[in-house]
């Protein structure tokens, strides 16, 4: 066997002196339908293959290539030298390694968990979830969890949340077993703070939402909001999401949450990682921190170590201890940048900002108050479709905005252009928008004709899977 003629010393010698002992004798074992006479290798030059892998790399869009001014995700370039860091070999640590040799990496775990505190204004933080929605779920368990301790839970068994909350929110609660009260917004998109007056209730578990919300638009009644909550003995949450508009600025603690979750691939410009393997750390004010998910990582004496007995804790949610790379890569962000995150959020705020004012003359922008760091627009009365406008841009090198939401726009697109973009970036986008508007309805419906993959049939990807694994 394989593993046998490895460990074996003949094979290390044979190994050595160039015999072919690991082909001829270590393949002894295997039956003979599973073995090859000869390799077939294609005899291609190194450059070819090169080639061959840099054509197929760039068959896809990414942030390596260009700007992804996708709305509420916040796409920013993934900056090469925290790529570089996670991939120097003393942070590759085996998960199973004796915690006195991983005393570096929980050091920066512990930081990291003292940064994150100290952005979000909370008191504790755990780095378990492996993204933005784990995040969400693992905050709706810790709700939970905090409800059934009081005894409350059967009466408890409610959560509200806006109109304009991402979808992942009412999902989250749901699966975390509450019952889902939706409430609008007013005219401003923001809270209608008498709907939801007259939605809390003595079922009431939390009020869940993001601030700035999906509009991009800070509710400024976010303190009376958080009264009306917490007299009623409710908890606020916070979905952390549009953090990139605040940092630095103020925190969710300051404006009374009790629990927060963070997306690291949006705001700390780590890779998305599609729902996981990303990260989405979530904090919590002290009155929480016997809920939170465990390890975490806790420092004594300059010792670092895995703690997993926190008294009332929803448990373990993820494998070992969360992402380290991607948490790494965040720390390293934050590391970088320093006292320019708040920088880095005053300019994604002025960004979208001039770039609605650009497209302002040319598409509905539907709400007047200012927006943060991302806006939605509409085309609704320009006689084109949002889906087509998002897939004619594709021809332009431009990744579509986020398109047909929040829901409660018609025809919408949600545009976030981030800190990661320059003057020209915005120039050109706003340019290939208004001729994307001027193109006729016929051109529109074939775009894009210049992708590795054209207009592809939405409904039928939808509806007609073909899962492979
Ligand atoms: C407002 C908001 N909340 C939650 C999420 C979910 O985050 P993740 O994609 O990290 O699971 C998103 C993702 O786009 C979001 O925009």
């Amino acid at each position: 066997m394989y593993k046998q003629a490895y460990y074996d010393e003949d094979f290390l010698i044979n190994y050595k002196t160039g015999n072919d002992y690991y082909l001829d004798d270590a393949c002894d074992d295997y039956p003979d339908y599973i073995k090859r006479d000869k390799l077939k290798l294609p005899d291609v030059r190194s450059v070819d293959v090169s080639r061959h892998f840099t054509r197929l790399s760039e068959m896809n869009y990414s942030v390596d290539l260009g700007m992804y001014p996708l709305g509420s995700c916040t796409m920013k370039y993934n900056p090469k030298y925290s790529d570089y860091i996670a991939s120097m070999e003393d942070f590759n640590k085996h998960p199973l390694e004796n915690e006195e040799n991983i005393q570096g990496n929980l050091e920066i775990m512990y930081n990291l968990q003292e940064y994150l505190k100290t952005i979000s204004g909370m008191d504790y933080s755990s780095l378990q979830p492996s993204a933005g929605a784990h995040g969400e779920f693992a905050g709706i368990l810790i709700i939970r969890k905090y409800f059934e301790m009081k005894n409350e839970l059967g009466k408890r068994n409610e959560i509200i949340i806006p109109d304009s909350a991402h979808g992942t929110n009412p999902a989250s609660a749901s699966m975390g077993g509450f019952t889902v009260i939706e409430i609008p917004s007013n005219s401003d998109g923001l809270v209608d703070i008498n709907a939801l007056k007259a939605t809390v209730s003595e079922h009431t578990a939390a009020f869940m939402i993001t601030n700035p919300n999906t509009l991009g638009i800070f509710d400024d009644n976010i303190k009376e909001i958080s009264e009306i909550i917490h007299k009623n003995g409710s908890l606020l949450y916070y979905d952390g999401a549009n953090l990139n508009a605040i940092l630095g600025i103020t925190t969710p603690g300051k404006m009374g949450f009790d629990i927060v979750h963070f997306n690291l691939h949006k705001t700390f410009a780590t890779p998305h990682g599609g729902g996981g393997p990303g990260s989405g750390p979530v904090a919590v004010k002290s009155f929480l921190k016997e809920f939170l998910p465990v390890p975490i990582v806790t420092e004594d004496n300059n010792k670092y170590k895995l703690f997993y007995n926190l008294k009332n804790s929803i448990g373990k949610i993820s494998s070992y201890y969360g992402s380290f790379l991607i948490l790494l890569r965040a720390y390293s962000y934050i590391m970088k940048n320093g006292n320019n995150l708040r920088k880095n959020t005053e300019r994604a705020v002025l960004n979208a900002n001039y770039m609605s004012n650009g497209l302002s003359e040319y598409y509905k922008i539907p709400y007047k108050k200012l927006k943060k760091h991302e806006f939605v627009l509409s085309t609704e009365n320009t006689g084109k479709k949002a889906l087509d406008i998002s897939k004619f841009i594709l021809d332009y090198g431009i990744h579509s905005p986020t398109t047909y939401f929040p829901l409660i726009v018609k025809e919408a697109m949600m545009v976030e252009p981030t800190e990661s973009v320059t003057k020209k970036d915005i120039d050109y986008y706003i340019n290939v928008m208004v001729k994307a508007l001027k193109a006729d309805n016929e051109t529109l419906k074939k775009s894009p004709v210049n992708t590795s993959i054209t207009r592809i049939d939405e409904l039928k990807a939808a509806r007609d899977l073909i899962l492979k694994w």
